[in-house]
């Protein structure tokens, strides 16, 4: 089951040295070009935070990922920082928020996962609330012992957010290549 992957301390430090390489600096900017400073916003999936420490400089963030083990090492460098223990697919929390933000982390969803995560994150934001999350681009899985990646394209993030929200932008993006990646910034309808 690829949920247990980031539960290894192995894996977790192969993830932590390799995410450097990862620039989340155009989906921050994006998001803070759309929502007032000092907006609540709820991350999925921070892993080693990089991006949480970044978007802390604007926002009010809320850190969570399903990983104890990604939460319990980000803690013991940031003692205040506010974390909640949440899984992306059924987001149990009584909490409400302006934004929602991911960087590769809802990648490991099925569609029908991905489809529950987006009504639950419809659940728990704020009228007028934001998405922002970034994917792999493309079809169909990678997977690798108990990794399993899944890509994603616009017609089926289109497809999958039609109803529920209003997108705002949908457009490919490079994390490490050209075009490799694919984000979507969207508002809450209704
Ligand atoms: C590829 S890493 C991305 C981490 C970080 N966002 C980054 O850009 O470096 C995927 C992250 O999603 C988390 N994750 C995987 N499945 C999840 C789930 N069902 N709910 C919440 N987080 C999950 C993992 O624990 C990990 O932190």
């Amino acid at each position: 089951m690829d949920l247990n992957y980031y539960e290894n301390e192995k894996n977790v430090e192969h993830y932590s040295k390799f995410t450097p390489a990862h620039d989340g600096a155009l989906l921050i900017d994006t998001l803070v070009e759309q929502l007032p400073e000092g907006s609540s916003v709820l991350e999925i999936g921070i892993g080693p935070g990089k991006d949480f420490k970044a978007l802390k400089k604007h926002f009010a963030v809320t850190g969570s990922d399903f990983s104890k083990l990604f939460l319990k090492k980000y803690r013991e460098q940031d003692s205040e920082a506010d974390l909640l223990h949440l899984d992306a697919r059924t987001l149990e929390t009584d909490r409400q928020f302006d934004a929602i933000f991911s960087n590769k982390a809802l990648i490991h969803l099925t569609a029908d996962e991905l489809r529950q995560s987006f009504t639950r994150q419809h659940d728990i934001l704020n009228d007028g609330g934001l998405i922002l999350h970034s994917f792999w681009n493309g079809e169909g899985e990678w997977e690798a012992g108990d990794l399993v990646l899944r890509y994603r394209n616009e017609n089926q993030l289109r497809d999958m957010l039609n109803g529920k929200f209003e997108i705002l932008a949908l457009k490919p993006h490079a994390k490490m290549a050209d075009n490799d990646s694919v984000y979507v910034l969207a508002r809450k309808i209704g």
